[in-house]
């Protein structure tokens, strides 16, 4: 039932407050402040290594979750899509656990993924939303992301359910592991406790994302940069973005632009930038300069935004929660884009909802 939206997409954007509090409380004891013992069989204090494997969105997750876990927890991070990782011969760490994320829990290559390290690696670990899926039944342990029934092939409420998931497994990671002290979970903490609430506040931001989204849906190429943990942000955009509109849009690390892509840029090209609250902000700035003087429509995303500039000033919020509040932005852009271009925003050809065949 899709309430009084028009469609699942929007309805799952919107959830998003209310999905995201409801896993807050089954990671965090939010009156003592304390991280739950949320996956008691996974022992991360001897681990040397951690390897995430996962499929399109799922994908972006884990990849923004390797700047959390390598940050909070001090482990090594390998990343890499299923189809890929499957089929590479692999140098396995001595005491590696392996992580295997997955909205429907029924995706074929991550699901053989999974299914080929089992007896290679310390412990495998599923991040599911769908509870009874096979991927949870089949891992050493379950971690779900709460989300409730994602029925719109976009996904949306699991992206940012997994972000979320992963990012209590870091920390719970750092706390055994001595390198998250209390007072800095207690802050971290205190910063999460806001993330219901500036997703919601960024909902509310549809108006000003919508007149973006109706000019870039003018175009056949956008561009999505970010830096650091706004890249992979700027991958899903890119990802979310033609999976609807069918617009071409590619996703790429800021830094990276000078060496190839920058050709692209002339005044056809619109470039949306996402701006980090972090150390990385006048980087990013300066890549956005390239650009411009380059001729191309800028759009900026960020708290920093000045209100001259073509863009969405986001809410204020700490670095942990920012991915989530961009998250928001991204999916909005991307609906109102296929609504403006109208295009079948629940049901975009050619894709399913869960791809279990290779
Ligand atoms: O069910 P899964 O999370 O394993 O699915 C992975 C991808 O197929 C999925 O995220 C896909 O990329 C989405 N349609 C993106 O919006």
């Amino acid at each position: 039932d899709k309430g009084p939206y028009p469609h699942f997409m929007l309805k799952e954007i919107h959830e998003q407050p209310e999905s995201l509090a409801r896993l807050l409380r089954e990671v965090i004891d939010i009156e003592s402040g304390a991280l739950k013992d949320i996956v008691p069989t996974v022992d991360f204090r001897g681990a040397d290594r951690i390897v995430m494997v996962a499929c399109g969105t799922a994908h972006y997750a884990t990849h923004v979750a390797k700047y959390w876990i390598e940050r909070f927890a001090r482990i090594p991070v390998e990343i890499e899509i299923a189809s890929e990782f499957r089929y590479r011969p692999r140098v396995h760490g001595k005491h590696e656990i392996a992580i295997f994320v997955s909205q429907s829990g029924e995706t074929a290559d991550t699901l053989a993924a999974l299914k080929d390290v089992q007896g290679h690696v310390t412990k495998t670990l599923a991040v599911v939303n769908v509870p009874t899926s096979t991927m949870a039944r089949d891992a050493d342990a379950v971690l779900t992301i709460e989300a409730g029934p994602e029925i719109g092939v976009a996904s949306t409420k699991a992206f940012t359910g997994q972000m979320l998931a992963l990012l209590a497994l870091a920390l719970k990671a750092g706390c055994d592991r001595g390198v998250v002290a209390p007072e800095m979970l207690s802050a971290l903490v205190d910063d999460l406790v806001t993330l219901p609430r500036l997703v919601s506040e960024t909902l509310a931001l549809s108006g000003d994302i919508d007149q973006i989204a109706r000019n870039l849906v003018q175009s056949e190429h956008v561009l999505f940069l970010g830096r650091g943990i706004q890249y992979p942000i700027a991958c899903e955009a890119a990802l979310k973005f033609k999976e609807i509109t069918y617009v071409h849009a590619d996703g790429y690390a800021a830094g990276e632009l000078k060496h190839g892509p920058i050709a692209l840029v002339d005044d056809a090209m619109p470039v949306v930038v996402f701006d980090g609250a972090d150390a990385l902000t006048e980087k990013t700035a300066s890549n956005a300069a390239e650009v411009v003087a380059r001729g191309a429509r800028m759009v900026r995303i960020g708290a920093s935004v000045e209100v001259c500039v073509a863009g969405v000033r986001t809410p204020a919020s700490s670095e942990v929660v920012e991915p989530f509040v961009n998250a928001v932005v991204l999916q909005l852009l991307a609906y109102q884009a296929a609504l403006a271009k109208g295009t079948n925003v629940d049901q975009p050809r050619n894709l399913a909802k869960s791809v279990t065949v290779e």
